[in-house]
């Protein structure tokens, strides 16, 4: 558990695993202690790659009780919140960089009755959360451009991390802190000091260093500061 005694939850990214076996992939996780399933969505527009559809969160939940965290680097993203709320998903994160009305999209994922997410890039300031505050159940802070797994971990979103548990604390909000890119045994102590709550995890849990077991999934949540 880390200072302030926080519940750390483990998201691993989904992007990352075997998706030839992904059920017995999401088996394996939650008998390792994956708290929730996190799934890259990507247009081939916002990001320059292609993922899954709102068909993969119908199965994935088909197969799960593990909360589905689905983050939507999709743009323009109203078009799809419908489809992703209907097919299970129990968060959607959207990026702001994404498009104009980024009120009007929260409140079209919360009219689903699931959780609302906002991700920010690298690049964009916290300065974005302040005006939505009351809209959000997770703020997703970035440590990598979205687009692929395995990339390195970007430290300067650290500060922004910083600045917005402060807030959060300050104004005692039911937010939720989510870092995603980058994560593994070494930037993970850094990143629960500065506050998160969650963490998302793709290359650094599913490496196929080791013959793929719960024993070894367990081992690698365990190692991120999960007790
Ligand atoms: C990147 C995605 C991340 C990524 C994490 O655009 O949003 O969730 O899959 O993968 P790692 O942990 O390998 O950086
Ligand atoms: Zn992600």
């Amino acid at each position: 558990m880390p200072k302030n005694g926080r519940h750390v939850r483990i998201a691993p990214s989904l992007l990352a695993a075997d998706l030839l076996n992904l059920q017995k992939e999401i088996e394996m996780l939650t008998s390792a202690g994956a708290d929730w399933i996190h799934l890259d969505i990507m247009d081939g527009h916002f990001v320059p790659n292609l993922s899954f559809g709102s068909d993969f969160v119908r199965h994935i939940r088909a197969v799960s009780s593990l909360p589905i965290d689905v983050h939507l680097m999709i743009a323009p993203t109203d078009a799809f919140i419908d489809q992703f709320a209907i097919a299970g998903a129990s968060c959607l994160t959207i990026h702001p960089e994404a498009g104009y009305h980024t009120h009007r999209s929260l409140q079209k994922i919360k009219d689903h009755g699931i959780k609302a997410g906002l991700a920010l890039n690298p690049g964009t300031p916290i300065q974005v959360v302040v005006s939505l505050l009351d809209m959000l159940d997770l703020v997703l802070i970035m440590t990598v451009n979205p687009g692929f797994g395995g990339q390195k971990f970007i430290t300067s979103p650290l500060e922004k991390l910083k600045e917005l548990r402060a807030l959060i604390d300050a104004k005692n909000l039911p937010i939720l802190i989510e870092v995603d890119g980058g994560i593994n045994d070494q930037t993970a102590p850094d990143v629960l000091k500065a506050g998160a709550d969650v963490l998302v995890v793709g290359n650094y849990i599913f490496s196929k260093d080791h013959p793929v077991s719960v024993q070894v999934y367990r081992s690698r949540i365990e190692s991120l500061g999960k007790k």
